[in-house]
């Protein structure tokens, strides 16, 4: 399947290096607005066709990925449209309807890396979409009204976990660990806690229980976290962004 990705930038680039990492690049042409974005691209990704020209660039495409921002999203669709025919129109800007768009998608950027958590909305052709974006992570096919929650809390999730990554560095660095030991304590830490769950199944409380020794020290942060209003900020964090 011939790809073209609209709008090569964080996320347009991010979908583009991975699928590359993915070993499709000879399939994959990608667009921006100047060619700077283009040079840089090409370098990451040997064997992907780059060009400035939007119909240019989905001749000869099966599928289409808009990534530009929202508010040029129906400005690039009427330019593309001549060349546009029967592609499949995929589109990864958030909060942005348009008729002639065939499937909604919600990455985020971890696809550079095989890891982006993909929401997909429910539509004729959400399946033939997954199959790609499974590609560069795991993907969701979702009814359309979960997708704002989808992107919040992986579209923004991402950005979440690195505020909790930073707050952890904070917290090691005042207890006396470099910057760069606390950022590799931390991420390893939530590695860690990542592949126990996936590798148990289990509910993250009952993994609790097996670190909380009662009357012990792992408790007494957890309470203090509980003080905190931890759970109630994630939960309206992750809310906030919903209409
Ligand atoms: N960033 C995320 O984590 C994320 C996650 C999910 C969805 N999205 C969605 O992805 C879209 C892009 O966001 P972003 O953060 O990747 O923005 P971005 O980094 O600014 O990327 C937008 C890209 O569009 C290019 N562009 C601008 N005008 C264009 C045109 N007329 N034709 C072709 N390309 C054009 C820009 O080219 P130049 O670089 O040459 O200026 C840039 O590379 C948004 O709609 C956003 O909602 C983003």
């Amino acid at each position: 399947m011939k790809i073209t990705v609209i709008g090569a930038g964080n996320m347009g680039g991010a979908l583009v290096k991975g699928w590359t990492k993915a070993g499709i690049a000879a399939d994959l042409t990608a667009s921006a607005h100047t060619q700077k974005t283009l040079d840089r691209l090409a370098e990451a990704c040997p064997g992907i066709t780059v060009t400035l020209d939007n119909k240019k660039a989905i001749e000869g495409a099966d599928g289409v990925v808009l990534a530009v921002k929202p508010w040029l999203v129906e400005q690039v669709i009427a330019e593309i449209m001549p060349e546009l025919k029967d592609k499949l129109l995929v589109s990864v800007a958030a909060g942005i309807r348009h008729d002639r768009i065939d499937v909604y998608a919600m990455p985020n950027i971890a696809a550079e890396f095989g890891e982006s958590m993909t929401f997909i909305e429910e539509a004729k052709h959400a399946e033939k979409a997954a199959m790609l974006f499974e590609r560069v992570g795991q993907c969701k096919v979702v009814p359309q009204r979960l997708m704002d929650a989808g992107m919040m809390m992986a579209g923004c999730g991402i950005a979440y976990v690195m505020r909790f990554i930073r707050a952890m560095m904070e917290g090691g660095v005042e207890m006396g660990f470099y910057p760069d030991e606390a950022k590799q304590i931390a991420m390893q830490t939530i590695q860690g806690a990542v592949t126990l769950l996936r590798q148990t199944g289990l509910h993250p409380e009952a993994a609790i229980d097996k670190v909380t020794t009662p009357g012990g020290i792992t408790i007494k942060g957890l309470n203090e976290l509980e003080h905190a209003a931890f759970n109630s900020a994630v939960i309206r964090c992750l809310k906030a962004g919903l209409k």
